[in-house]
């Protein structure tokens, strides 16, 4: 009954590194706490941003940013953010809890942590509350290598040399605080913003267009009707439609989440596992609006915001989103992270939200105290997959039911590096019951597997900064070779990532 079936010599499409993408915003202690502390923090830190967290998140890759939001982006004015520190203007950020944003960490603070990540820039522009002017500026400023008003301020301003920065979203949500459009209205505002931001030199911008909230296909047809077209006048095309999508018990008028992000029953965890796993759905039927249009797949479907959102953790600010992350977190991040891979045709990056003390995070900090999440040590266990060649896999899984719900409870993906091993990730979604799967596979003969595990023996389990490790990966044992492939026995609740060579 539980079986996998992969064949590596079908293997053709590539799993874009961009997949396991990261975003953070200026919201809650996201920006300010988890990576700039400023230059005269006693938190060990290079120019302002804190050491221990760029090693952390240099652990697992972390392929792109996605900056400065989010809600954020649409109420951000980017030159507030340049110029010496000490004189850069402060804001209200109205949308995040209405905390006096400083403006300290700007555009040149967010490209060195990204030179510091070794990680690609993706930077969303302003088209709620910005001008086209303002939004062309921002390109000119920080790309183009000619002499400009703009560039003399980028020079004026310490950086000699313009920036490499290929990743430009036009908007954020702007049918909701992006602007409240209708999808008519932002096709037409999406080719105006995406035109006068400008190619420069070599610096080719690949352009992402705001794409729908969740199941709203509407959105995505009419985008790709109005605005998809990829034969139109360089500049203007669309190379890539992000969809958003976040995994929660249930959200409240004031846009806030209901629902614990430790304290739930075993109704609470499977129903945050059927509800990640109704990504599968929004990616078929996006994809497939998007095919009628783009029948080869030149615009990417980007999921730009995705993960958990739970009630913040009691006593912390409302607006912070501040959560504990457990290994039902673990599971969610295993699951689409499957999801996105089995759909690399059509899937180009992802962008889990946010990183650091906010949502689905990577990382929480206490004041000069870290700690890395179970949704990390996925990231990490998931990682050998950036870049690698996809193998199609048919998952043929038995039902975990409970209280209602029937989730399949094996998700799986598989990829062949360049180095010719194969990764095969799998998790278990039943808290109850470990299962034995059975995998076929194909165009090659295994000699050696190896791999490890993530899992606990409670749903809740979570790192604290008391106790750090309490969740973390160890080497697993529980893989055989066979003569069809393999034998893997999965434990309840786990996550799983082999290697064979
Ligand atoms: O990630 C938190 C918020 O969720 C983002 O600012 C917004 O784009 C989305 O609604």
């Amino acid at each position: 009954m539980n079986e996998l079936t992969l064949d590596v010599k079908i293997a053709k499409t590539t799993i874009d590194r961009n997949i396991y993408g990261h975003f953070s915003e200026h919201l809650g202690r996201c920006i300010y706490e988890g990576y700039w502390v400023g230059e005269d923090s006693s938190i060990p830190n290079v120019r302002g941003i804190r050491t221990d967290v760029v090693e952390a998140l240099r652990k697992i890759k972390v392929p792109v940013m996605r900056w400065p939001g989010g809600c954020f982006a649409d109420e951000y004015h980017w030159m507030d953010g340049i110029g010496p520190r000490e004189q850069r203007p402060t804001m209200i950020n109205t949308h995040w809890g209405g905390v006096v944003e400083n403006n300290h960490f700007g555009t040149h603070e967010f490209f060195d942590l990204c030179e510091q990540l070794d990680c690609e820039p993706y930077i969303c522009g302003n088209v709620g509350s910005g001008t086209v002017q303002e939004m062309s500026q921002w390109v000119e400023y920080m790309t183009f290598d000619g002499k400009s008003p703009m560039t003399d301020l980028r020079k004026k301003n310490g950086r000699e040399e313009p920036w490499k920065m290929k990743y430009f979203g036009v908007g954020n949500e702007n049918w909701g605080c992006g602007g409240r459009m209708t999808p008519e209205y932002y096709a037409d505002l999406y080719r105006r913003y995406g035109l006068y931001a400008r190619d420069y030199g070599d610096n080719k911008l690949y352009r992402i267009a705001c794409g729908a909230s969740g199941a709203d296909y509407h959105w995505t047809e009419t985008m790709m009707a109005k605005a998809g077209d990829a034969r139109i006048m360089r500049g203007q095309q669309m190379d890539g439609l992000a969809i958003h999508y976040y995994t929660s018990v249930n959200r409240l008028p004031d846009g806030s989440r209901e629902g614990s992000a430790t304290e739930f029953d075993e109704a609470g965890w499977i129903d945050i596992m059927s509800k990640a796993l109704f990504m599968d759905e929004l990616v078929r039927k996006h994809g497939t609006i998007m095919d009628k249009y783009d029948p080869d797949k030149k615009v990417a479907l980007i999921v730009d915001e995705w993960g958990t959102w739970f009630a913040v953790e009691p006593g912390t600010h409302p607006r912070f989103l501040y959560q504990q992350n457990t290994m039902r977190d673990a599971l969610v991040a295993a699951v689409s992270l499957d999801i996105f891979n089995n759909h690399a045709d059509r899937v180009r990056m992802t962008n889990i939200a946010q990183t650091v003390n906010v949502l689905q995070a990577m990382v929480l900090t206490q004041n000069e105290k870290m700690l890395v999440t179970p949704s990390y040590h996925v990231f990490d266990m998931y990682s050998a997959h950036q870049d690698a060649t996809l193998v199609p896999i048919d998952v043929q899984s038995e039902q975990y039911e409970h209280a209602g719900y029937s989730v399949p409870a094996i998700s799986a993906s598989a990829s062949v590096g360049a180095e010719g091993k194969l990764h095969l990730t799998l998790s278990n979604a039943n808290p109850n019951k470990d299962i034995t799967v059975k995998a076929f596979v194909r165009g090659m003969k295994g000699s050696k597997v190896e791999g490890r595990v993530l899992h606990a023996s409670t749903m809740h389990a979570h790192n604290t900064f008391e106790k750090p490790d309490a969740v973390k990966p160890q080497a697993f044992g529980g893989a055989t070779l066979t003569a069809e492939g393999l034998e893997i026995n999965v434990p309840k609740m786990s996550v799983v990532a082999l290697d064979v060579m």
